[in-house]
């Protein structure tokens, strides 16, 4: 009877399963998991440790509509996945608790319709990169970036022919670290490349013509290459036309130690370049005039970069952002402003030139620019005065031309940027002279105002409780005289006030009441030490 009965039930069973699978395929929406594949899902997730449990939503039939993948609306076949760590806030504990470790099974390469893989922000703990995932042909986006891998990057990624997005960006955020990725060739990068990112990746034993191995990239928009040990930067580039669609190029942080080559002003179609803490040497070439499209160049920290700033940089239409800090250079800003002042478009928000050997006087062409949001000319040489046209600089929301040697009075056209964001303005060490203009009062969004180290006399003005923002005043070593403003101690947002090495006079004013911490709480009155019980009179 045993024997008999045993078939009916599992035929039975059967057509009940067939049954709600054909009332499933009814409901269209959601598209059906092929069950080869989620069974190579499941494979790969018993190989990888999951400490937040993140996939445990990976259970079930329908893998389409498990965490991190996704199927083809129409086939079924899993097109992407995407594991990259929830939590971007690195060597935090919800980041830590989301990085999925252990292995990477080879059962991903029976994903055979696979063209979106993100593994990145997790921690592999030194996993080499598995030969295998050059077998997934099908990808067109890998992000493998700040997992933890170590070693070679394997050239079997060289097959991958239609990949265009591949991130190998290897700072290392493990604890149990530090793990570093190395490419000692590059021949193999697969040519269908529009994005690249091989940050971190250490690329000193990928030889002299390493370059030359990207210009095989004719697709490529986006070269990162931040840190990679590389120790030359050839002077001539044959094929440099070849990357004429590059948009960003960043070659920060490595050891090239040579001019600014020339083959770079071939890439005309370069929006951002990077080249900080390179060691570039020699002066800033005038063919960045040909780089018409340019909105971002950073060749700051360099340190031995000398000349001009050159005028054609002024020129450059879409130029929105220009760091140039932390060099040698040691010309005036005149040729560079007076260029600028005729350039129609008038795009750059940021300008920092600050820790150079500039000098001279700022012309008035400065209010040219009109948009800039931060300047900073800080430690520099520059001389003479402040020009009032600063006053046309309607967008400013910083300045910092601190340690300079500038004289003169702070002009009163600074009350004419009131309406606007005007944060932080830090003149200190210069030697500007005369009294504090009664017109910065009008700067009712000031938080920073610091004019320490400087021949500013007269008196601190009363009405200085205007500024209702301000968070740090610093006045210090000045000349002014006069009694501290009452005013003063209705500015609830002050947090840090120096007024030591003065000339003032008379009482603290009684609000200010330092041997009670209770009054203002978190807040500090410096008077030539941090946090002093009482001010003595003779620093004040
Ligand atoms: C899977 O589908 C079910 C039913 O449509 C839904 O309730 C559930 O939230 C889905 N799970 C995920 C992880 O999307
Ligand atoms: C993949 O998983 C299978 C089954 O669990 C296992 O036998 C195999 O060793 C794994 N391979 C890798 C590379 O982890
Ligand atoms: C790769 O993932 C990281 C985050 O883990 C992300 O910042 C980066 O933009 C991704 N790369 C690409 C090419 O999308
Ligand atoms: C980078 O690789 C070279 C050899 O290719 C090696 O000598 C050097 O130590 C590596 N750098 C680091 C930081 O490991
Ligand atoms: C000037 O003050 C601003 C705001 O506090 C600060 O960020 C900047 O570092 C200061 N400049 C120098 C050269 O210290
Ligand atoms: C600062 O300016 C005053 C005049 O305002 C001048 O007497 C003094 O020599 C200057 N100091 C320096 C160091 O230039
Ligand atoms: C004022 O600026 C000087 C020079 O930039 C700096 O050393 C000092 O710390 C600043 N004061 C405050 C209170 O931030
Ligand atoms: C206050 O300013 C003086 C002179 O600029 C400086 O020496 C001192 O360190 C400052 N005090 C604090 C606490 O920053």
């Amino acid at each position: 009877m045993d024997l008999k009965l045993r078939p009916s039930f599992f035929f039975s069973s059967f057509i009940l399963i067939f049954l709600l699978n054909s009332f499933d395929s009814g409901s269209a929406a959601s598209p059906k998991c092929i069950s080869t594949e989620r069974e190579a899902l499941l494979t790969f997730k018993q190989s990888l440790t999951d400490l937040s449990g993140r996939l445990s939503s990976w259970s079930g039939q329908d893998c389409c509509n498990w965490t991190g993948v996704l199927c083809d609306a129409r086939t079924g076949h899993v097109v992407n996945i995407d594991l990259r760590n929830p939590s971007q806030a690195v060597n935090s504990d919800e980041y830590k608790r989301g990085c999925l470790r252990g292995k990477i099974n080879q059962s991903l390469t029976r994903l055979k319709f696979l063209s979106y893989l993100d593994l990145s922000s997790n921690d592999f703990n030194g996993l080499v990169i598995p030969e295998f995932i050059g077998h997934i042909v099908t990808l067109r986006y890998l992000n493998l970036s700040s997992s933890s891998f170590s070693g070679e990057v394997p050239a079997s990624l060289g097959s991958l022919s239609k990949l265009e997005f591949l991130d190998l960006y290897a700072e290392s955020f493990s604890d149990s670290g530090p793990f570093a990725l190395r490419a000692s060739d590059l021949k193999w990068l697969p040519s269908s490349l529009t994005y690249l990112n091989m940050g971190y990746v250490n690329l000193s034993g990928a030889g002299e013509t390493w370059l030359q191995d990207f210009t095989r990239l004719t697709k490529l928009k986006e070269l990162h290459l931040f840190n990679c040990e590389i120790k030359n930067l050839p002077p001539s580039l044959s094929s440099s036309a070849n990357l004429k669609l590059l948009e960003v190029l960043d070659l920060s942080e490595n050891s090239l130690s040579s001019p600014i080559p020339s083959w770079l002003f071939d890439l005309t179609s370069l929006r951002k370049l990077f080249l900080r803490w390179d060691f570039l040497q020699g002066s800033i070439p005038s063919g960045f005039k040909n780089l018409k499209l340019l909105e971002t160049l950073d060749l700051s920290n360099n340190l031995e970069l000398t000349g001009e700033v050159p005028p054609v940089l002024g020129e450059l239409p879409q130029l929105k952002y220009l760091d140039l800090s932390a060099n040698e250079l040691n010309s005036q800003i005149n040729g560079f402003l007076d260029a600028f002042s005729k350039n129609k478009y008038n795009s750059l928000v940021f300008l920092d030139l600050s820790s150079n050997k500039m000098a001279g006087t700022l012309p008035e062409s400065l209010g040219a620019l009109r948009n800039l949001q931060i300047l900073d000319l800080s430690s520099n040489s520059f001389t003479g005065s402040i020009p009032s046209s600063i006053g046309n600089m309607l967008s400013l929301k910083k300045l910092d031309l601190s340690f300079n040697a500038m004289n003169g009075n702070i002009p009163e056209t600074l009350g004419k940027l009131a309406e606007l964001i005007v944060n932080s303005i830090n003149l200190s060490g210069n030697n500007l002279s005369g009294e504090i203009p009664e017109e910065i009062l009008d700067l009712s969004y000031l938080r920073i105002l610091n004019l320490s180290r400087n021949s500013m006399a007269g008196r601190i003005p009363g009405g200085i409780s205007k500024l209702g923002r301000l968070e740090t005043l610093d006045l210090s070593r000045n000349m002014l005289s006069g009694a501290i403003p009452e005013g003063l101690a209705a500015i609830s947002s002050l947090q840090k006030l120096n007024l030591s090495y003065n000339k003032l006079e008379g009482r603290i004013p009684q609000l200010l009441k330092f041997d009670d911490p209770s009054v203002y709480i978190g807040n500090e009155l410096l008077c030539g030490k941090p946090l002093p019980k009482k001010c003595p009179r003779r620093m004040l």
